[in-house]
């Protein structure tokens, strides 16, 4: 197919007007605000398909769950069994999420209003103090205790230096786990993602087989070999307080 003659862009457009279709909706559209939401917080996990990745992490798409929108907003603002929490997410971005996900692939779940995501929340508990990587939020000893775990059950996959380059040089390449293109990855996203992440699905050939305190200190590890700064207490691997720390570049 060839471009079109001017005049019939001119028609199709005059026609796009004339059944009330704004310009904007016949040309590409960037993303609305839900799927931008959902691609950067929630496809890690669920997949952009809402596919999810069953059983560790249950699809979206034709789940009935969703026509519950308590369920969303508890799922999205307290976490669940292995779901992080989004303490950061306002009742706007999560009523972008639930109309998203209960509308696109082919759900048909219907709108949901600020409000009601609103009274929903009310009762669930205030949300505290955000705070980021660079605080100062794991100690050194954590970090150290955190590198023989990571040299024992990721190195091989992730590399010695963390830049992806495996040790074992028969295994693939993987994803960095520290430094610029770590960071541009997971800005925004906290480390109760990282750490439910991780927990799920890693050491890809054995998962789950961390403890939660082994989890954690490995993130202390990844976080101090990226450069940011070990404070006075460790971290701890709950994932409500870990939700409070969010992943971005230094400030
Ligand atoms: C780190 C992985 C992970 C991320 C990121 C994640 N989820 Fe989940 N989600 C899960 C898991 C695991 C469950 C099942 C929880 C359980 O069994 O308690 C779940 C459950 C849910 C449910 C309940 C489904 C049901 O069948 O009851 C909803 C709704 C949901 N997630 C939405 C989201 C949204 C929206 C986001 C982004 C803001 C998100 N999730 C981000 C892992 C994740
Ligand atoms: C057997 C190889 C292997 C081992 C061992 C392994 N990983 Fe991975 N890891 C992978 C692969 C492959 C991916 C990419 C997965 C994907 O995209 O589906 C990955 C992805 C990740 C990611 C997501 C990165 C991103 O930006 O998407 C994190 C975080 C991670 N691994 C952490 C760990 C940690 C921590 C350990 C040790 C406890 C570990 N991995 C051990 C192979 C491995």
């Amino acid at each position: 197919m060839g471009e079109q003659p001017p005049l019939l862009k001119l028609v199709v457009g005059a026609l796009g007007l004339a059944v009330g279709i704004a310009p904007a909706a016949v040309a590409q559209q960037a993303p609305e605000p839900g799927q931008h939401l959902y691609e950067q917080h929630c496809a890690l996990c669920h997949l952009d398909s809402g596919a999810g990745d069953t059983p560790t992490f249950p699809a979206l798409r034709a789940n009935n769950q969703l026509g519950d929108l308590a369920r969303i907003v508890r799922s999205i603002n307290a976490g669940s069994r292995r779901m992080p929490p989004f303490p950061a997410l306002t009742a706007e971005d999560i009523s972008s999420l639930a109309n998203y996900i209960r509308n696109a692939w082919a759900n048909d779940f219907g709108g949901v209003t600020t409000e009601e995501v609103t009274a929903v929340q009310e009762g669930l508990g205030e949300a505290g103090p955000m705070a980021s990587v660079w605080d100062g939020i794991f100690t050194e000893a954590q970090a150290t205790r955190g590198q023989a775990v990571y040299t024992g059950a990721c190195a091989i996959c992730h590399g010695r230096r963390l830049n992806g380059a495996p040790d074992d040089p028969d295994m693939r390449s993987t994803p960095p786990l520290a430094r610029a293109r770590f960071l541009r990855v997971w800005e925004g996203r906290s480390l109760a993602t990282l750490f439910a992440y991780t927990g799920a699905t890693m050491p890809e050939d054995n998962p789950s087989s961390l403890t939660d305190q082994e989890n954690v200190d490995v993130i202390a590890y990844l976080l101090s070999a990226g450069g940011m700064p070990a404070g006075d207490d460790e971290l701890q691997a709950d994932p409500r307080s870990l939700a409070r720390v969010l992943i971005g570049p230094q400030p």
